[in-house]
């Protein structure tokens, strides 16, 4: 029928082969001939059945977000949905591979669902910022009741066959040859005979009593949307289909669809999943990737346990490194204490734990790390120990081995020039805690060869994790922005403003908590002692370090926690001190207000961001922001730094940044250069490569 769409006859039974990779999206070539052979096969008197399936890795995974802010091109979706329950012989979608968002819904259109055993199934598109716009909040409701409806849709994470079985959501489970055992199951309810109603007519699910049970769940869920609209649109629309008949909740959802696609908040969250995948393209695609077998892991402390776990987790046999037997077993102790509180939270079976544990070799012999192919030190934030470290490693690992450091701060150039083999040298910063943060900042050194660096990216995508390419500079990416952000949070506190006040504005902007919550819970010694490296200070966080408060580990910082509490409470000490410390320096407080706090935090990220660029520590504006999404919990509705500043509009950034300049003379302020072309131009790319 076309390049994209073809059909099969097996006996009675038409198959309608979906082909359009990588994953099968319902672009406009696709849906053009799919709406044309179903109209065909429902009028055509010799077809009995009609098996939708498709070709490639998976089931339809979607509508095409390419097409997502351009005019629709007809017949959309719905039609095609509208055009398949029209159709009087039984219809079955064949799910292989993932059946997501849009794909799903198309299998919602259908009589029955098939899937592969290995299948997953899904709602994904709230974290694009929208809500199932193709009937899925009107559809799956009726198949899995509203509560399992609301969980599926509201959290966007797809279900395994199994459970989707168990839930109503398919009607059979295949193990291999799936389109066979779907034209087998279509030919059975063909000799079955009678009508088939289709989802929309199926209302026996719904159940008003669920209702407020319904609408506890979404009194918590808005607690925690930190003013993200999809989520409670959402909700509103799978209520819908419990308290209005079906067209008047399908009209609603579709009304709701075209309010978030038009958004700010979802073209953030497409902005963040197509630079997330742009991100993570790094080498040419013939460069052969390194084999990756075994990792060393050395140092077992916050860092070093946490890698060593994220390696496990993703399968890999990790060797621990440390300095005594003491040590090293401390660290053993934490990393089973770690994955025993999963297991005992619900997350993680006592067989997995088991499977985990068994991955990890304990050593405190440099030798041991011989047959690794990757080796990660986190050993302490110092140049004179990393070298020794790196000169042993040296002498010990195999050629060809990848010798990675997660530095904070440190020149990884230096560190590479202290080894006979720099070009196998490279940064891999992860975010504490390691086994659970998504980020990675992948340091690009001088010397790193391509294969080395290529090969990294594919790893950390294989153990879950969203890699960024960064090059060497002071913090790299992440922690260099967010010093900018820090020296004005403690100059604020001097000049007026509160720790609450502050963090206030944090959370009301969307961040999941302030800068002095964040200090407070990352520990207030790690800046210090950075601080103190390079001759710089902050005056409250250094005076709280020196009486020994660290923050949440040790009951106070910025903020109080009474007895092991991990709440903040405000924390009169502090406002005492701040009080003394401004009156020391001769600042007289006064009342400061939330814009001020945005423009003189979040403008200075979003200037040394600029630098950044300019200096090709990171190589697109988009990789940027999924460093601050991924690491610092930036809000993803506002797509990241780099993205919210084009919402706020760069003119209107460089204006107030001007005034905080001349007004203070901070070089925070100063507005770099290639702002100002983003100003002129409208896009951060472009202004990009006119700099290179
Ligand atoms: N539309 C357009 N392009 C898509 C796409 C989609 N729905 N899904 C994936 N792609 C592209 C990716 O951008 C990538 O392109 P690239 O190679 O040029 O970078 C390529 O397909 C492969 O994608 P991945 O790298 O993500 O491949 P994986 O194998 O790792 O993952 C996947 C496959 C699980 C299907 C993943 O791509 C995914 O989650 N896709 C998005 C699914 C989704 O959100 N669907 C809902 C869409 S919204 C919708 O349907 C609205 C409807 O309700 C009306
Ligand atoms: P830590 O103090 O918790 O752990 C360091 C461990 O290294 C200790 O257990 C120590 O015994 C061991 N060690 C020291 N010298 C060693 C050697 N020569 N051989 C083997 N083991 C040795 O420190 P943490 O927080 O885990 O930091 C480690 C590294 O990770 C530092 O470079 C730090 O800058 C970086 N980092 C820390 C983050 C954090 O949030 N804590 C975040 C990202 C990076």
């Amino acid at each position: 029928m076309s390049n994209f769409v073809s059909v099969a006859r097996d006996g009675g039974v038409a198959v309608v082969t979906i082909d359009n990779p990588p994953v099968n999206a319902l672009s406009f070539h696709v849906r053009e001939p799919l709406m044309h052979a179903l109209v065909w096969l429902r009028d055509e008197p010799g077809v009995a059945a009609i098996v939708i399936a498709c070709a490639g890795r998976t089931f339809v995974a979607g509508a095409d977000i390419t097409e997502f802010g351009k005019p629709v091109q007809q017949p959309d979706l719905r039609a095609i949905i509208a055009v398949l329950e029209t159709v009087a012989k039984p219809t079955v979608a064949a799910i292989h591979g993932t059946a997501l968002g849009g794909g799903l819904e198309l299998a919602l259109g259908c009589h029955f669902r098939v899937a592969d055993a290995a299948a997953k199934l899904g709602l994904p598109e709230v974290k694009l910022g929208l809500l199932p716009g193709g009937g899925g909040t009107v559809r799956l409701p009726r198949l899995v009741g509203a509560l399992k409806a609301l969980s599926m849709i509201v959290s966007g994470t797809p279900i395994g066959a199994a459970e989707a079985l168990a839930a109503g959501l398919v009607d059979a489970v295949f193990e291999g040859g799936l389109t066979a055992q779907a034209v087998g199951f279509a030919s059975e309810m063909v000799d079955k005979g009678g009508s088939f109603t289709p989802v929309r007519g199926r209302d026996g699910r719904l159940d008003q009593a669920e209702l407020p049970e319904f609408d506890t769940q979404v009194g918590e869920l808005a607690k925690k949307a930190r003013g993200l609209e999809a989520p409670i649109a959402c909700a509103q629309s799978v209520r819908n289909a419990i308290t209005l008949p079906f067209k008047e909740a399908l009209a609603a959802e579709r009304e709701l669809f075209a309010k978030l696609v038009a958004g700010d908040q979802s073209r953030a969250q497409r902005h963040l999943f197509f630079a997330e995948r742009e991100a993570a393209k790094v080498g040419a695609k013939d460069i052969v990737r390194r084999k990756i077998a075994r990792v060393g892991v050395i140092g077992a402390g916050t860092m070093g346990g946490g890698i060593a776990m994220a390696f496990a987790n993703g399968g890999f046999p990790v060797t621990l490194l440390e300095t005594t037997q003491e040590a090293l077993q401390r660290g053993l102790a934490t990393i089973e204490k770690n994955y025993a509180v999963s297991v005992a939270r619900g997350s993680l079976s006592e067989d997995t734990k088991r499977q985990r544990l068994d991955l990890f070799k304990g050593s405190t012999d440099y030798g041991d790390l011989a047959d690794c192919d990757l080796i990660v030190e986190a050993v302490f934030e110092e140049m004179a120990v990393k070298k020794d470290v790196f000169g042993r490693l040296d002498a010990v690992a195999k050629p060809g081995a990848i010798l990675a450091t997660n530095t904070s701060y440190l020149d990884v150039n230096e560190i590479a020039a202290s080894t006979s083999r720099p070009q196998d040298v490279l940064g891999l910063h992860f975010f504490s805690p390691a086994n659970v943060m998504k980020l990675l900042e992948i340091v690009r050194a001088e010397k790193t060869a391509p294969d080395a660096l290529a090969t990294v990216v594919e790893l950390a995508r294989r153990i879950g994790k969203v890699p960024v390419v960064v090059g060497v500079c002071h913090g790299f990416v992440g922690n260099r922005m967010l010093a900018a952000r820090g020296s004005e949070s403690e100059a604020l506190l001097l000049e007026g403003a509160t720790p609450q006040q502050i963090d206030q504005v944090f959370t009301d902007f969307g961040w999941p908590m302030g800068p002095f919550q964040m200090g407070d819970l990352a520990g207030l010694d790690i800046g210090w002692r950075n601080r103190k490296a390079r001759g710089q200070t902050a005056i409250i966080a250094d005076t709280l370090c020196e009486q020994g408060h660290f923050g949440q580990k040790t009951g106070s910082g910025f903020y109080r926690y009474e007895n092991g509490s991990r709440t903040p409470a405000p924390n009169p000490q502090v406002e005492a001190l701040i009080r003394d410390k401004a009156a020391e320096n001769g600042i007289a407080p006064r009342a400061i207000g939330a814009e001020e706090i945005i423009e003189r935090t979040l403008y200075p990220m979003i200037n040394e961001g600029a630098k950044i660029l300019e200096e090709k520590i990171a190589a697109r504006a988009s990789d940027i922001d999924i460093v601050w999404v991924n690491g610092y919990g930036f809000p993803v509705g506002k797509g990241g730094p780099m993205f919210w500043a084009g919402l706020e509009g760069v003119d209107k950034i460089i204006g107030r940044l001007d005034h905080w300049h001349e007004r203070t003379g901070k070089d925070v302020f100063k507005p770099a250069p290639l702002l100002r072309q983003v100003a002129e131009t409208g896009a951060w790319e472009g202004a990009t490569s006119q700099t290179a």
